[in-house]
């Protein structure tokens, strides 16, 4: 096979793939890259290498620095550079070894070196796996306002190997599990049950992450530009971002999704007052969200520092805030209006759950 053509691989066959694309990459002397960050380079990379048996192969390997707080343009800077002084032109690819961060600004690197260069997601946090890596939004964030700056570029193929979880930190798991809950939201409500109830360590992540990526490509492929559709994929994420960004301007400690997490809840909150969202579903996610984020204990005392990175947000626009809310799990809605006193509300009631 000569490119992986916008698929996506799980497990022996991923490996497979892998092997066969190094192999006709090598054959017709195009130049591989891999971005690494220090945590992929040793964690991941030995695996992918020996699993796949890509050992006999030449690459270039560039490495970044792990954490949103390098998502920068900096960052992406050092990976054009670094592909310059290795010689990449046109017909290279870059491999993008990482999580969400580093796929992200490994995609949107490879979207505008040499006008465009083949790029292949290898995700290896859960939250990467279940949406990070899917999709085609690659960026970076720009004066501490989240993914400011990105483009819509396909990789041309995404391999998963779930294997990569084992040395991923407990709170990176849980993190994931913000975005995965999302899709029991929008999409698919079944994983609303497996996830209620169930251990972290018991959850079945293969079934989890097939049921996610399954549902994303869905979605994007029905509208990949965000026009429509796509937007509802933002669900938790209007709050979520505006709180990411301003965690990252305090250097508050708060992981992407963790603050997905605390977005979800202040959404589902206002689709029970604005829409007709029965209060049991939030209740159920205030009982996961206690027995998976109970560590967050930061309280926002000033409403409007959260409304006015709102604000800034690319899906608001004119002034508006613009939410997805949902009526019932899998019937989401979007460009649904809320006023600042709605925000102000459902921030306060995030923070009466700290008490
Ligand atoms: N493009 C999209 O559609 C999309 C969707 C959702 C989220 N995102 C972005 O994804 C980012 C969050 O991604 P994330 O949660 O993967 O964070 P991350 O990329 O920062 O990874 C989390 C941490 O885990 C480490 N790590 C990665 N894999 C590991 C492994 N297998 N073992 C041990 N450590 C490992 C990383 O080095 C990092 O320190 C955010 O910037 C968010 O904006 C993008």
């Amino acid at each position: 096979m000569n490119k992986p053509e916008g698929r996506i691989f799980f497990g022996s066959e991923a490996c497979e793939t892998m092997h066969h694309y190094f192999d006709s990459c090598f054959a017709s002397g195009r130049m591989i890259f891999i971005l690494v960050d220090e945590n992929s380079r040793k964690c991941c990379l030995p695996i992918l290498l020996s699993n796949c048996d890509l050992n006999q192969y030449k690459f270039t390997m560039i490495e970044i620095q792990s954490g949103e707080k390098n998502k920068t343009l900096e960052t992406v800077a050092f990976i054009w550079e670094q592909l310059t002084i290795g010689g990449a032109d046109r017909k290279s690819v870059l491999i993008n070894l990482g999580g969400g961060v580093l796929c992200d600004m490994g995609g949107f690197a490879a979207s505008c070196y040499n006008r465009g260069i083949e790029t292949v997601n290898i995700p290896t946090t859960l939250l990467a796996m279940v949406d990070a890596a899917v999709g085609g939004k690659t960026g970076f964030d720009f004066i501490t306002y989240k993914n400011h700056i990105g483009s819509f570029y396909q990789p041309s193929g995404i391999f998963v190997f779930e294997e990569f979880l084992k040395t991923l930190e407990i709170r990176q798991i849980e993190a994931g599990l913000a975005e995965v809950i999302k899709y029991g939201f929008i999409s698919d409500q079944s994983l609303l049950e497996k996830l209620y109830g169930s251990k972290t360590e018991t959850l079945s992540f293969n079934e989890l992450i097939q049921i996610c990526i399954h549902a994303k490509i869905e979605i994007t492929t029905i509208d990949p530009n965000e026009q429509g559709l796509r937007k509802i994929l933002n669900f938790g994420h209007t709050i979520g971002h505006a709180i990411e960004s301003f965690a990252l301007n305090r250097e508050i400690d708060i992981l992407h999704g963790e603050a997905v997490a605390v977005g979800l809840l202040c959404e589902l909150w206002l689709s029970v007052k604005y829409k007709s969202l029965d209060s049991n579903v939030l209740n159920d996610y205030i009982l996961f969200y206690h027995y998976h984020f109970s560590h967050l204990t930061y309280v926002f005392e000033n409403a409007n520092e959260i409304i006015d990175r709102m604000m800034l947000d690319k899906k608001n626009s004119s002034g508006l805030l613009k939410f997805v809310l949902i009526n019932k799990p899998g019937e989401p809605i979007w460009d649904e209006v809320i006023t600042n006193d709605g925000v102000k509300e459902c921030l306060e009631f995030y923070n009466t759950l700290k008490i």
